[in-house]
């Protein structure tokens, strides 16, 4: 089966070129009409009450046209609704504002691994509003509903990040939800995931502030005593690009400002200000940074 993006991409093209054939047809015979039935060429018009042949073409042909499209659109539908053929299922969770990407076993945060080549079967869900999955390079556009799996088939060939945004306007960060999606080779992909599996094994003065503090209520670093499911699970959180959805990069300087003061970045995002010294503060970001 094709990749959803190309099915699409193809099904666009056709709709569009019938489209365009059709306004060049309208426009062509509206232009002869006018020009030549203009009122210096015929005094008195020709008066008719009815064209049977003219009527049945004029209906058919759109109804024709667009029974055509709606073949080729469940032909395309095939190819971007649910897998039939996966070869690896990854369940995608939307949360307000955060995406939570689990493989068998292991679970990260906005930054979603995929395989070249490899179908996969994406299921949908969502813990509390309605959110969308789209990373438009790769397909289609699905809504995660609450209480409720849909599935979402991607594929491609080509290696790349992919961006992507939530599509379903789901509060006040909604347009802070970003996704980021790094398609590997299949070697490449099996390497991340045996390092996703892994505990943390970073130390240092940062896990026992991390440790003493309510961060543990919310987040989870597989290795450790902190097991929060609230927010993004941070067992490889400098392996990934960004932090918070794509508000800010991953480097010790962006992860200790948004320690600091997490609303002045992303206003109404459930991560409180938790009152650190600025000692705590550079040790919990070295700590954090170093989360590979
Ligand atoms: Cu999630 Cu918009």
């Amino acid at each position: 089966m094709r990749p959803p993006a190309e099915a699409i991409g193809t099904l666009g093209l056709i709709v569009g070129a019938i489209a365009v054939l059709i306004f060049i047809g309208v426009e062509s015979a509206l232009v002869y009409v006018v020009w030549r039935y203009r009122a210096s060429r015929v005094a008195t018009p020709a008066r008719f009450d009815r064209n049977t042949r003219l009527e049945v073409a004029w209906t058919a042909a759109p109804a024709l046209t667009l029974a055509v499209v709606f073949v080729l659109m469940l032909g395309t539908l095939r190819d971007i609704g649910a897998a039939t053929d996966a070869q690896l299922h990854v369940r995608a969770t939307g949360h307000q504002w955060w995406w939570e990407f689990a493989y068998s076993g292991i679970v990260t945060a906005n930054e979603m691994h995929i395989p070249i080549d490899t179908t996969i079967d994406l299921e949908l869900a969502s813990v509390d509003v309605n959110h969308s999955f789209w990373v438009p390079e790769l397909g289609g556009k699905t809504d995660m509903i609450p209480g409720q799996i849909n599935h979402l088939r991607l594929l491609t060939h080509r290696p790349g990040v992919y961006l992507g945004q939530c599509a379903e306007f789901c509060g006040v960060e909604h347009a802070w939800m970003r996704i980021r999606v790094v398609a590997e080779s299949k070697d490449d992909f099996d390497r991340w995931l045996a390092a996703q599996a892994l505990p943390a094994t970073a130390s240092g003065p940062g896990a026992a502030v991390f440790q003493a503090n309510t961060c543990v209520n919310c987040h989870a670093i597989r290795g450790t005593g902190a097991h929060g499911t609230a927010g993004p699970d941070l067992t490889h959180l400098a392996g990934r690009a960004t932090i918070a959805a794509g508000v800010l990069p991953s480097d010790a300087a962006s992860i200790r400002a948004w320690l600091a003061d997490p609303q002045r970045y992303k206003p109404g995002a459930f991560m409180p200000r938790v009152p650190l010294t600025d000692a705590d503060l550079d040790a919990l970001a070295s700590y954090l940074v170093s989360l590979k």
